[in-house]
């Protein structure tokens, strides 16, 4: 008997709900084609639930998530809710409660996709970011002292543990190790001002790397890292690097792979379960007008289904994506895509059946 897999749906708010539909109508597409069974639990999670109920997440639901095989993610981000209460806690929960310390983000031109970057095609833009996920500046370490008052002062402090930092890099050797050929690691940090935070790193970088002589070690500063990623991201094999420096290369990386349409990205805990998602957000603008680009929640479920080892479903469902953008899509934009959010899923669902 093949394993059945749980997964959850964490549809969420704004445009979350219409493009995990898509996402799922892919995964139904392709599960039938692979042989894959599954089931869907549902949570309804999000501002809307918020404002309705007053509840952010309850610990019931985190320690279920805890014990399924994955989670498909939409959205979370409502404009009637104050900044930080869904992110910290909702997202970021997820991240620390389930301790997802990978996240994932590959930064892959497909051919027909518009790049904002002049003379770059699909040769030069395939790179996988690799953001540790649990530590950093998001620990939210530090407090206020005498808050609200001239004299006041607040402190936020970046948390490196040596236990976090090696298990980051190790997946990230690891990562590098079996993604391709290239074989080239570099650590994105700022060794040059963040004398304490990235003199750990590189001191692990090189100690883990010793275990992997066969990857070309490399290393440069976030902000020279912002700079090669445009002019010349066929530098890049694999980065790995700290929260907030990951949190900020991985919007740079989305925008030169062709924008929020396409980008998704994982949060795994690699000895469990994982949270994949569209990273484009809510899009409030957007919501309810079948207009916006449900590739991104696809590409999610591709990451899902590697996660999951369905390799074989993956890579189905990667050249499905392919196909449809190459044969099918006007543009990567909402709005813009010469087709309704509904009617690329369809697009996407019959790639995969007439594969
Ligand atoms: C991301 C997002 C989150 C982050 C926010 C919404 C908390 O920007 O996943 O990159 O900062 O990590
Ligand atoms: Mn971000």
């Amino acid at each position: 008997m093949p394993k059945t897999y749980t997964l959850g749906v964490l549809a969420g708010d704004g445009t979350g709900p219409e493009v995990v539909a898509e996402g799922l109508k892919v995964l139904q597409a392709v599960a039938e084609r692979a042989g894959i069974r599954y089931d869907l639990i549902h949570y309804r999670f999000g501002g809307e639930h918020y404002l309705k109920t007053g509840e952010i997440i309850d610990n019931d639901a985190i320690e279920e998530m805890r014990a399924l095989d994955a989670v498909l993610l939409g959205a979370i981000g409502h404009p009637d809710v104050k900044p930080g209460i869904l992110e910290k806690g909702i997202l970021l929960n997820l991240r620390f409660s389930l301790d997802l310390y990978i996240n994932l983000r590959p930064v892959k031109l497909y051919p027909g996709v518009d790049t904002p970057l002049k003379n770059k095609g699909p040769e030069e833009i395939d790179f996988d970011v690799i953001r540790e996920n649990t530590e950093g500046l998001y620990a939210g370490a530090g407090g206020f002292l005498k808050k609200g008052t001239a004299d006041e002062i607040a402190v936020q402090e970046s948390i490196n543990t040596r236990k976090g930092v090696e298990r980051c890099l190790r997946y990230a050797f690891e990562h590098c190790r079996q993604r391709n050929q290239r074989k080239k690691l570099t650590l994105c940090g700022k060794t040059n001002v963040l004398t304490y935070a990235f003199d750990l790193w590189e001191r692990a970088f090189h100690e883990v790397g010793e275990e992997y002589p066969d990857i070309e070690k490399d290393y440069a500063h976030v902000d020279a890292t912002c700079m090669w990623m445009v002019k010349n991201p066929e530098w890049f094999d694999v980065i790995v690097t700290d929260n907030m420096f990951g949190d900020i290369i991985t919007d740079i990386g989305a925008m030169i792979q062709g924008g929020m349409g396409i980008a998704a990205g994982g949060n795994i805990n690699p000895q469990g379960t994982g949270i994949f998602e569209p990273i484009g957000g809510s899009a409030p603008k957007y919501t309810g007008k079948n207009c916006i680009n449900p590739l991104a929640a696809i590409m999610a479920v591709q990451m899902m289904l590697c996660h999951l080892g369905e390799s074989q479903a993956a890579e189905l469902v990667e050249k499905a994506v392919m196909k449809v953008i190459q044969n099918d899509l006007k543009s990567m934009e909402a709005n813009k895509m010469g087709f309704g959010t509904s009617q690329v899923g369809d697009l996407a669902a019959d790639a995969i059946r007439n594969a």
